[in-house]
């Protein structure tokens, strides 16, 4: 068992997500020591943040023994190929969501993965969100019976100018691609496996060669339906995880003032309950600290590379559908 304190941990792509990665990884005990990035003025601004060395090259990065785990912080276009190197090294990677832009190229990452056995780890945040985790255990428990109906908006404003989403050669798709790939992720975690997608998307408000709103009906295995709504446009949203079940309903609520973080209700029951998660950590800290015990014991991840994967065929699925105007089924 390898001691957390003298990891040697490492981070590709030094823009806005790296900042919640090295955070992480400082609370966990675990400072980043080389970081890399193409931009080398981004590299060196993350390097002083955080004290640590800029790397010449990811290959450099990528040696064997160089590093005891890497964070891969770069667009998705970069995943396959950022990912790949540190794979074969043996370097245990934890790569941000989405996976990669397509499946086949998703499929190519999964299969180098599986061919090494390495530790590998798809950065889906929201599975560590405390009031998720509380969703989750109410739903595990079978207090709100059966799930039937989930519902989530992931809405803001988030400008596409300027930003690699924009992109769609390096993001895959705009709001879609970006943050309905986490509620897939959260269904899926929720209430199982995604049996077939119909969507719509549209570019509502901002000019861009991605859109900037989608709508995702989903048909689960299990036999709940799904909707998921997600928009860049809109200042003043509701964000939520709701599911609605055969004998109770449980509502996450994401930082909508006045609103409890969790709240839920059983049928026969006439009030609502809370549940307190302020003392949890918040989901990237605990996020990392599970990937580092996975380091540290050899235990499988929470998150793998299958469940990168399966977002990434139900997200292409989406855009199929909202191409065609047809259902698409999964295969
Ligand atoms: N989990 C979450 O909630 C969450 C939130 C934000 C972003 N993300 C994900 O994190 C990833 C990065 O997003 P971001 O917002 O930090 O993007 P960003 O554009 O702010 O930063 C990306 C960085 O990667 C660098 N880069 C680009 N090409 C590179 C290359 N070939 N080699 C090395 N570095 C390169 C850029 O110079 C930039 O510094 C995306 O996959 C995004 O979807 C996840």
């Amino acid at each position: 068992m390898k001691t957390i304190g003298r990891l040697k941990i490492g981070i590709v792509g030094c823009g806005g997500i790296s900042r919640a990665h090295a955070q992480a990884y400082r609370t966990a005990g675990a400072p980043i020591a080389l970081v890399y990035d193409v931009d080398r003025a981004a590299a060196a601004a993350l390097a002083q943040e955080v004290g640590a060395q800029v790397a010449d090259s990811l290959r450099a990065m990528a040696q064997p023994g160089a590093l005891d785990a890497v964070s891969i912080c770069t667009p998705p276009a970069f995943h396959l190929e950022h990912c790949l190197p540190f794979v074969r090294a043996g370097i245990p990677v934890l790569c941000e969501k989405p996976l990669e832009i397509s499946v086949p190229r998703a499929q190519r990452l999964a299969a180098g993965v599986k061919k090494k056995r390495g530790l590998f780890m798809t950065a889906y945040c929201h599975r560590f969100h405390p009031p998720i985790i509380e969703a989750k255990k109410l739903i595990a428990s079978g207090r709100l019976g059966r799930p039937l109906f989930f519902r989530n908006m992931f809405a803001g404003k988030f400008v596409l100018r300027g930003n690699h989403r924009a992109n769609p050669k390096l993001s895959g798709g705009g709001c879609v691609a970006d943050n309905a790939a986490h509620a897939v992720d959260i269904f899926r975690f929720l209430v199982g496996d995604v049996a077939a997608v119909q969507a719509q998307v549209a570019n509502l408000a901002q000019q861009a060669a991605v859109e900037d709103f989608g709508l995702l009906f989903l048909r689960g295995k299990k036999g709940c339906v799904g909707e998921i709504a997600c928009c860049y446009s809109t200042p003043v949203a509701t964000n939520y995880v709701e599911v609605l079940c055969e004998k109770g309903t449980v509502t996450v609520n994401y930082w909508i003032p006045g609103r409890p973080d969790i709240a839920y209700r059983i049928e026969g029951e006439k009030e609502e309950r809370t549940i307190d998660v302020s003392k949890a950590p918040d989901r990237f800290i605990a996020e990392i600290a599970h990937f580092l015990d996975c380091v540290r014991t050899g235990a499988k991840p929470a998150v793998t590379v299958a469940d990168g994967l399966a977002s990434a065929e139900v997200i292409a699925a989406a855009y199929a559908s909202a191409r065609t105007g047809r259902l698409v089924r999964l295969p």
